[in-house]
């Protein structure tokens, strides 16, 4: 985020502290129900939204040196994430191309080659067939350059390894996030590591956790005992970048900010930035470290989330992270328990608009930018 915007989204919202205002939307709006039960509303944005943006697959640290893999579920398809010799991170599906056994259980380590354990059919790290017990006998109509493991679309940038599942190989997978780009050089996420991570099943709609970090009028009722008195109250503002918003949530220290002596970086010391990269990744920029929250939506009432916190190991102990870490799940909670809490009347079969106001008007903004993706 270059100085000049910092101090300017720090001016505007010190400017309606000052003067007792909110940041305002044009008008207020709403959303059915419907959009957050639907099976077929998912099934679309599955198809053409979630499964055809960057997926965030893993931290860069996850796979810190060549041989280093990553066997994980990324909606829905096992994926095996490798760094091959040559330092490049592919990925595949983790599955063998002889009978179609998982290659990797789930989990991480270090290997040059992938054996599976059904009949030892070998692939190197680049997902190439090696060789199989008595292959040649047994199976003559088969070349070994035809039995690559399936390969997904894979990228790393920006500290993350980035998989997209229905995608263009010609076309730039990354396209999406170049518009935020610039943000996420200045955010330097490959220079930390994950210092501490939860993961969460949530009986909630992918798109109700996202809205929820997108205003602050809850901040006062639904945090009072968290976070809510560091906070100005009902007071944050959003600008889009290609189809990614970033939000900025000023804390009360703002008041006392002199904008002119302000240098860069220093807008973490009095606000936190929650970029939602489109669709399903969030990045909560705090003082010393990034709260990553990765959204896996698996139903239209149920969602994986894993959430990370990314810092630099080494500018404190353990229990430093672990103490913050803590803190974010408390915080981060009451979110959570209060889209399980509209996701259940949703469920019961709930008619009515869900009333986005003025000071929500980032959550109409989200909703077109979804929408828009699915004609
Ligand atoms: S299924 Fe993998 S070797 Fe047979
Ligand atoms: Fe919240």
């Amino acid at each position: 985020m270059e100085l000049m915007e910092q101090r300017s989204a720090l001016a505007a919202l010190q400017d309606l502290s000052a003067s007792g205002n909110f940041y305002q939307g044009p008008q207020s709006g709403g959303r059915s129900c419907r959009g957050y039960i639907s099976p077929d509303q998912f099934q679309l944005e599955q198809d053409r939204l979630i499964c055809s943006r960057p997926f965030a697959a893993a931290h860069s640290s996850e796979l810190p040196v060549p041989g280093s893999y990553k066997a994980c579920n990324i909606l829905g398809i096992p994926t095996l994430l490798a760094r091959g010799r040559d330092g490049r991170v592919r990925a595949f599906r983790n599955a063998c191309r002889h009978r179609g056994m998982r290659l990797v259980p789930e989990g991480s380590g270090c290997a040059g080659r992938f054996t599976c354990p059904y009949h030892a059919w070998t692939y190197d790290d680049t997902g190439s067939f090696v060789t199989g017990p008595h292959f040649q006998e047994g199976f003559p109509d088969l070349l070994a350059s035809d039995l690559q493991l399936h390969t997904l679309i894979c990228e790393e940038r920006w500290g993350f390894v980035w998989v997209v599942l229905k995608g263009d190989t010609l076309l730039n997978p990354l396209a999406s996030l170049e518009p935020i780009g610039r943000d996420l050089d200045w955010l330097a996420a490959s220079e930390l590591g994950i210092v501490a991570a939860t993961d969460l099943d949530i009986k909630a709609n992918w798109k109700l956790l996202v809205e929820g970090g997108l205003e602050a009028y809850h901040f006062r009722v639904a945090h009072r005992s968290t976070i809510g008195p560091y906070f100005e109250d009902n007071l944050s503002s959003y600008s889009t970048l290609g189809d990614n918003i970033r939000s900025v949530l000023p804390r009360r220290s703002l008041r006392g900010l002199d904008l002119a002596k302000m240098e860069t970086g220093v807008i973490r010391q009095y606000a936190n930035i929650l970029y939602t990269l489109m669709p399903t990744c969030q990045l909560l920029v705090q003082q010393d470290h990034i709260v990553w929250i990765n959204a896996m939506p698996l139903a239209p009432n149920r969602t994986l989330l894993r959430l990370v916190t990314l810092a630099s190991a080494t500018s404190a102990g353990q229990e430093y992270w672990d103490k913050n870490h803590d803190i974010t799940l408390a915080t981060l909670g009451e979110d959570f328990a209060i889209a399980e809490g509209i996701q259940g009347n949703l469920d019961g079969g709930l008619e009515q608009t869900l009333h986005f106001g003025r000071y929500e008007s980032g959550l109409g903004v989200f909703n077109s930018l979804v929408e828009s993706a699915l004609k």
